[in-house]
């Protein structure tokens, strides 16, 4: 396989979409709305540097190299642990963004399950995949002009909505949306993802 093959262009569809938008004779699909969330971290140019000179001394093995996968460095095996010194940075941050973005959604509490981050290198991928719990999302940590996009189907009409981040931006979007980090082309990309279940109720107060 050659590099150039983990590359992507907005246009293709997937094989998996072409016969997913054939109507199924099993069920009809009723429409409801839903959306991507899509904001920026509270305060990301003040931790900024922190948490990424946290990742590199970070000494981890973990790198994913299962075709047609590749991301050059990660933690997602050590998700759970909210001690990692990087973590411990960022988390501040991210629970009064998430706070404020689930808000919007009309939830009043959130359970994180798992944080991890991925370091793309020039031509590292992540395929087409889907997530666990109610939320996922992503923290554009490191992101240079030109790095690839976040790519995402919604399972209504698999219309692909393309994330248009700058740096400092975070997303939320339901786990099951299924989306992929296309081929990086340029310079070293680092992202942090996140899954987490929402509530609403006053069992979890407000
Ligand atoms: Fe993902």
């Amino acid at each position: 396989m050659n590099i150039r093959s983990f590359f992507s262009t907005p246009t293709q569809i997937p094989p998996w979409v072409k016969e997913l938008k054939v109507k199924s004779p099993y069920m009809k699909k009723i429409r409801v709305d839903d959306c991507i969330c899509h904001g920026k971290l509270v305060d990301h140019n003040r931790i900024r540097d922190r948490i990424l000179t946290e990742i590199e001394r970070d000494y981890c093995t973990e790198s994913t190299a299962q075709f047609p996968d590749r991301v050059s460095k990660l933690d997602w095996t050590k998700g759970h642990d909210l001690t990692r010194p990087w973590v411990k940075i960022f988390f501040p941050n991210f629970d009064i963004t998430i706070k404020n973005f689930i808000k919007g959604l009309g939830y009043n509490h959130y359970v994180i399950d798992a944080i991890w981050y991925q370091q793309y290198l020039e031509g590292d991928t992540h395929g087409w995949h889907t997530h666990g719990q109610a939320y996922t999302g992503v923290y554009y940590l490191e992101f240079p002009d030109k790095s690839s996009r976040t790519e995402l189907y919604s399972p209504f009409n698999f219309k692909k909505h393309i994330i248009k981040a700058k740096e400092g931006d975070l997303i939320m979007f339901p786990s099951h949306w299924i989306h992929r980090g296309p081929g990086n082309p340029s310079k070293r990309k680092t992202i942090v993802s996140f899954n987490f279940e929402v509530h609403h109720g006053s069992y979890y107060g407000t």
